[in-house]
């Protein structure tokens, strides 16, 4: 029996380290993102702008139409793209920018929920779905409103779908999970933001110089052991510092 994980953004960083954990465990592991990555023959990978809404229900189609239903024990999809956009506040932000990133970090999400969810309505194996969130949803920071409104928005999608799921038979299981500080191309977009545009920079900046990061190593690998030992709880939001 076959167990499947589908992930956004397993090219680099934290979506990368996943995808090797899952791997490294027995996982067939589809991922989808812009750039392919040659080297990285492990992984099925699917070519997708994430911003382009109307893409996104073909390629997960095409996907589900290479796994075997019936031989499929586990099914795990998770959200795990996503970008931090412009950094600067409200009034500096063009109409453009801020469709693109609630585009990538929270509609192609809820795009591959909804069909996560429809196509593997008759599948008799485990189903979830993990949304790679933030800390962000919940701490309001200046000049980060679009990331910080789309990973709350992301939250609360969880609380809704996993309301939803949870009336039916064999529904789909649905958490949230904050990774805590990962050493990516994001944080170095972050430390790199001219101070006049993000006041909290110099914050970053010192996590980095006293050496609080995590890998994406060492959250992948957290995840994946909250998850194969049964510890996420369907409407769960958890932050992976506090487990
Ligand atoms: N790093 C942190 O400290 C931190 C903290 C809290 C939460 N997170 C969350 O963790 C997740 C992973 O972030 P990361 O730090 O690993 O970021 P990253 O290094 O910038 O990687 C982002 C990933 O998302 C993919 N992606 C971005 N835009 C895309 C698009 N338009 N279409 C398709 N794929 C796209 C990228 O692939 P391509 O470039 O190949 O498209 C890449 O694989 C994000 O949801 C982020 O919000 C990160």
């Amino acid at each position: 029996m076959e167990k499947t994980l589908i992930i956004t953004g397993g090219s680099k960083g934290l979506g990368l380290g996943l995808a090797k954990e899952y791997h490294k465990n027995g996982y067939r592991v589809c991922s989808i993102s812009r750039s392919k990555n040659e080297k990285l023959y492990f992984m099925e990978q699917y070519q997708c702008d994430l911003s382009k809404t109307e893409t996104i229900e073909n390629v997960i189609k095409e996907i589900f139409s290479h796994l075997d239903k019936k031989n499929t024990q586990q099914l795990t999809l998770i959200n795990n793209a996503g970008d931090l956009g412009t950094v600067n506040t409200l009034e500096t932000l063009a109409p453009s920018d801020i469709n693109y990133t609630i585009q990538v970090n929270l509609t192609a999400p809820m795009v591959l929920s909804s069909q996560f969810i429809k196509l593997s309505k008759d599948w008799n194996c485990k189903k979830q779905i993990i949304n790679i969130s933030s800390g962000a949803a919940v701490n309001p920071y200046e000049s980060w409103v679009m990331y910080c409104a789309s990973k709350a928005g992301l939250d609360m999608m969880t609380k809704v779908v996993s309301k939803e799921q949870k009336e039916l038979r064999n529904g789909v299981g649905i958490v949230s999970i904050y990774p805590g500080i990962v050493d990516t191309n994001m944080q170095v977009k972050i430390r790199n933001t001219p101070k006049e545009n993000f006041k909290a920079v110099q914050r970053f900046i010192d996590f980095y110089k006293h050496g609080d990061l995590f890998s994406p190593e060492q959250v992948a690998e957290k995840i994946y052991y909250l998850d194969a030992d049964g510890e996420l709880k369907s409407g769960q939001i958890l932050d992976v510092r506090n487990v």
